[in-house]
């Protein structure tokens, strides 16, 4: 490959770690739309013949045919995509496939290829994210009423809904796709032309390449723009943050789909089955989904390491950029996709979720309420008077609600029949109407514009 300097061939080790096509080979297609690019505005400037750039072109679609119809032979003694592809353009078209290369070197070739692709991950990771608010709104409609616990450490604290419970998650993955799609902003910028490092001395157009790349505009430093990938790092800083939520959901469904919550059930479609214990329903995938989330973490700290103390510019080191973001990416995409079927399979159990409301004395704080409201206590005063009945009820092992007027009377005698009315949790949640709230009536309303904020758009900035 190296024509003149080299007399020796490489070590059988080094034929082993050097090369990336293994994994590089997946960027093909933004590849070959570099070199397209390039070939096009080295044309366009005068760089090389109309007739040449005619015939580089039609071999790289011929490159891109043999590729997608697996009929390419990947040579890992050729190192890597750009110069397979490369080569097998010089046995396609001869000579004209060597001015192909003019004003460019693999550095600002590999970081315009890894930009696009990120890009074009960005923009399936929103649709999946999008395909995933949609689910949960459309269950949170169903469970607007659907009367549940609603949980901190893990102990019943206040009745919500079930729809406003997954409306919470509705707008975690809005910030989600709102950090793609700002990771997508920035990273719209085009290294093509930096060539190695110092930029050319041919007087090539890089606006030219970046506009018909897609790109906003190109990268101001020759330098910066072979050596950053900042843009990986972000993207697996959102892709962390994004699978980080989709643990907490999943290990949402692994609670509540078991037996002692049993506050919604999957089809035998998301569960598996015992090989011993024939009661078992396991939820699989939600465990996969948790799971899978240390994956993504890792790529996000192997790239770190990797990129922190390298000096300007280019380092071989930077080949280990693509394997953790693939993998992160492809991760996600499945983790997502498995939660979106969740979704849509599940089927909340209100009468279950409603018999645990009723276990854990959750209006208590509609009780405290009521005697702020009523009597004019003190919010303190109310909380240590309502601890009160709570340890009465829980001695006479009976909800609240059960509690006759007098005994709730030897506590604070001014309490009245009234009070009943705020100890039922379906008015307790119907009472929380406060913006943001989880009063049925707003559950509603947040769904409804949920629908127009995530399902009509992108978000600003996404989309080509
Ligand atoms: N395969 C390399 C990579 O993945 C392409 C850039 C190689 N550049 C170089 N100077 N050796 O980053």
């Amino acid at each position: 490959m190296w024509g003149g300097r080299f007399r020796d061939g490489p070590s059988a080790v080094m034929e082993e770690i050097n090369p990336s096509i293994d994994f590089d080979r997946r960027f093909y297609a933004q590849d070959i739309a570099g070199s397209r690019a390039h070939t096009e505005m080295l044309a366009a400037r005068g760089l090389i013949s109309r007739e040449d750039a005619g015939q580089i072109t039609r071999g790289l679609d011929q490159v891109r045919r043999e590729i997608e119809d697996g009929r390419f032979a990947f040579s890992r003694s050729l190192e890597d995509i750009h110069m397979n592809v490369e080569s097998r353009l010089a046995e396609l078209v001869g000579d004209a496939a060597g001015r192909m290369h003019t004003a460019r070197s693999r550095n600002d070739q590999v970081a315009t290829d890894f930009r696009m692709w990120v890009r074009d991950a960005i923009d399936r990771l929103d649709d999946a994210l999008m395909a995933l608010q949609e689910a949960l709104i459309d269950q949170a409609e169903a469970g607007a009423e659907t009367v549940m616990p609603g949980f901190t450490h893990l102990q019943a604290a206040q009745p919500v809904t079930f729809g406003h419970h997954l409306l919470a998650y509705v707008e975690m993955f809005g910030r989600d796709r709102g950090r793609f799609s700002d990771c997508r902003t920035r990273l719209n910028e085009c290294p093509l032309g930096a060539a190695a490092l110092a930029g050319t001395s041919f007087p090539i157009d890089r606006d030219h390449t970046a506009s018909a790349l897609g790109f906003d505009r190109p990268m101001a430093n020759s330098m910066d723009a072979v050596s950053d990938r900042d843009f990986a790092l972000e993207f697996l800083a959102a892709a962390a943050i994004a699978a980080m939520h989709l643990s907490r959901f999943a290990e949402e469904i692994v609670n509540w789909t078991s037996a002692q919550f049993d506050f919604v059930r999957l089809s035998d479609a998301f569960t598996t089955g015992s090989s011993i214990m024939p009661q078992k329903r396991n939820p699989d995938a939600a465990e996969l989904v948790r799971g899978k989330a240390g994956r993504i973490f890792g790529a996000l700290q192997a790239l770190l390491v990797m990129m922190k103390g390298l000096p300007l510019a280019f380092c071989k080191d930077m080949q280990e950029d693509k394997e953790p973001l693939f993998d992160a990416a492809d991760t996600l995409d499945m983790c997502i996709a498995a939660t979106v079927g969740m979704v849509r399979d599940l089927r909340a159990n209100a009468p279950a979720m409603r018999r645990a409301t009723d276990l854990g004395f959750a209006t208590a704080t509609d009780l405290a309420d009521w005697l702020v409201r009523t009597l004019d206590m003190p919010f303190r005063s109310a909380h240590h008077a309502t601890g009160a009945v709570v340890r009465l009820a829980e001695e006479r092992g009976c909800r609240l609600d059960q509690l006759d007027l007098v005994s709730m009377q030897s506590i604070e005698p001014r309490i009245t029949e009234s009070v009943f009315e705020v100890l039922d949790p379906s008015r307790s949640v119907a009472s929380r109407t406060s913006f943001g709230g989880t009063a049925p009536v707003n559950v509603r309303q947040a769904a409804r514009t949920a629908r127009d904020r995530f399902l009509r758009t992108r978000p600003v900035g996404a989309g080509t």
